[in-house]
């Protein structure tokens, strides 16, 4: 027997649905980040966003059969990304985060990866 791994341990897809449908919520309302995202439809890019997070923690890779190498600081190059704009994309996720509510254990891992990945997308400074 092995032993489960994180995306079975935190209940599978449906909470992997459940986060992400909650962030795009926050995102959908967002004055920061929704015009960022440069399609009207945000279901796109919700499930780009799912299967990534799903496949990262060891559930199906359909992300990278969809999508090749995830490469995510190059596709977020084309957005402008200071701390403003990590900010506001960490205040949604923790909205998301709490939506779930995880063991706290599962939490702090979930919310440190989270935390690490958003500032290593900062790929611009501070205006003046
Ligand atoms: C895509 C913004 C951080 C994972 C996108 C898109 C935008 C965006 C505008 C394009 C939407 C689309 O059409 O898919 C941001 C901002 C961030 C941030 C403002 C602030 C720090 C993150 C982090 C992760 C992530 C931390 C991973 C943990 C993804 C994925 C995609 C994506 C997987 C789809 C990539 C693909 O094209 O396959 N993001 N993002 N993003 N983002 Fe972020």
């Amino acid at each position: 027997v092995t032993s489960p791994n994180f995306y079975e341990l935190v209940g599978g897809e449906p909470t992997f649905r459940k986060l992400v449908d909650e962030f795009y919520a926050g995102v959908a309302e967002d004055p920061i980040l929704r015009p960022l995202y440069p399609e009207e439809d945000l279901g796109p890019a919700n499930e780009r966003f799912r299967l990534f997070l799903m496949q990262y923690w060891g559930g199906p890779t359909t992300y990278s059969e969809n999508r090749g190498h995830p490469r995510l600081r190059m596709r977020h190059a084309p957005f402008r990304i200071a701390s403003a704009e990590r900010d506001a994309w960490l205040r949604q996720m923790r909205r998301a985060v709490d939506a779930i509510a995880l063991p706290p254990e599962q939490e702090a891992t979930l919310w440190n990866y989270l935390e690490h990945a958003a500032n290593f997308m900062v790929n611009a400074e501070d205006p003046n």
